[in-house]
């Protein structure tokens, strides 16, 4: 019986014990589920913050420990996950300036290529009354005839965070006279160039290399075969302009003498995009002047394919003039007082950059 009981009592027994089993079992799942909690009240106010963002996985453990020695040489959250070159500052960096990131469109195409040659109406509007010319021409036509003879394609890679590409963004001011910037200048990656900027002669004011050179017709000089010509398009005869100057050169006149024929490299010749010309006007000079000079719109094509950018012979010298750096009468210097363009305003934008280290001004002489 007893054994019965025992076997039946195994069966009693195996209720007993079922029950024992269940209540160890429950106090089990009391402790297992209270450490549960209390693991998840822990990640959820340890690093909060770190948790939120991509990413940082790996991380996660660490900050469930923190006495783990690892967890004192954990990265800040903005940094190096979300840094977009490896120089010690990069352009494309965000958090550094609301202001910058309010206005910065880092999407925004700086080249004008065969993948967007339509316009949106309000640019196309805006660039056609820049300089209003009387016979009306058909964009599309004329930039797929462009576009047979230079590339049509934009040669700037996305943001890469292996990459440092330090560019100096040269403009004409008179205070690049005397101030020995050339070899700083020649040591970056992309040197880039306005209008006339000679170089022979200047070579240690002003430097000797040359990557990137921005000019529009009436401004146009001919170029070594390794420099990228950017043309500055103010009107659809521009376009036509640069077709013809590399082709048949019938074009000899647009409001001013133009060059019939153009030395540089085609397969170099990039067109700068109306509607990055107007986003600078609306974002940034903020309608400041009639449009942004050229020293603006290449400013900020650097800003916009570069990692860092360095700014040389901007703004007026030491004594206040505004004239060119290879002019010899200071007075000659007429930018500032064209009406077209809003330098004061202009100078501004360039020290509230230099001021949230977006870009560092070389001040000159
Ligand atoms: O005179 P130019 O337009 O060829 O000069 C190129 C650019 O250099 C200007 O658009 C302007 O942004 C800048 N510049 C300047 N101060 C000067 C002369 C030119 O900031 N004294």
């Amino acid at each position: 019986m007893e054994k019965g009981s025992e076997r039946g009592g195994g069966g009693g027994g195996g209720v007993r014990c079922s029950r024992r089993a269940c209540v160890l079992l429950s106090s089990l799942a009391v402790v297992f589920l209270t450490s549960l909690f209390f693991s998840v009240s822990l990640r959820g106010a340890v690093g909060f913050n770190y948790l939120e963002a991509p990413g940082w996985e790996e991380s996660r453990r660490v900050k469930l420990v923190p006495s783990y020695a690892g967890a004192h040489q954990l990265p800040l959250p903005d940094s190096p996950q979300q840094r977009t070159c490896a120089c010690p500052r990069c352009v494309g960096d965000p958090g550094v300036s609301d202001w910058f990131d309010e206005n910065y469109e880092p999407d925004i195409a700086p080249v004008w290529t065969k993948d967007n040659i339509e316009l949106p109406s309000d640019v196309y509007y805006w660039w056609v009354m820049l300089q209003p010319q009387f016979k009306p021409h058909s964009i599309h036509q004329v930039l797929l005839r462009l576009f047979q003879v230079i590339p049509g394609h934009s040669p700037y890679a996305w943001w890469d965070q292996h990459r440092c590409l330090r560019c100096a963004v040269v403009g004409n001011s008179g205070n690049l006279r005397g101030a020995a910037y050339g070899a700083t200048i020649d040591g970056h990656n992309y040197v880039m160039r306005i209008n006339l900027a000679p170089t022979v002669g200047y070579e240690e004011d002003a430097g000797s290399r040359t990557t990137h050179h921005f000019m529009y017709p009436e401004s146009a000089k001919n170029l070594a075969a390794n420099v990228s010509f950017v043309l500055v398009p103010f009107k659809t005869l521009d376009l036509l302009w640069i077709t013809s100057a590399l082709s048949t050169g019938h074009i000899r006149f647009t409001y001013a003498p133009v060059k019939q024929f153009l030395r540089v490299d085609k397969d170099k010749v990039q067109i700068f995009n109306p509607a990055f010309f107007k986003y600078i006007h609306d974002r940034w000079t903020k309608h400041h002047g009639r449009y942004p000079s050229t020293g603006m719109l290449v400013l900020f094509f650097a800003l916009h394919v570069c990692d860092e950018v360095n700014v040389f012979g901007f703004g007026a010298d030491s004594r206040g003039n505004w004239h060119h750096y290879w002019e010899q009468n200071r007075y000659s210097g007429e930018f500032r007082k064209t009406g077209v363009h809003d330098a004061d305003y202009e100078a501004q934008i360039i020290q509230r950059l230099a001021k949230v280290g977006k870009i560092t001004v070389y001040p000159g002489k």
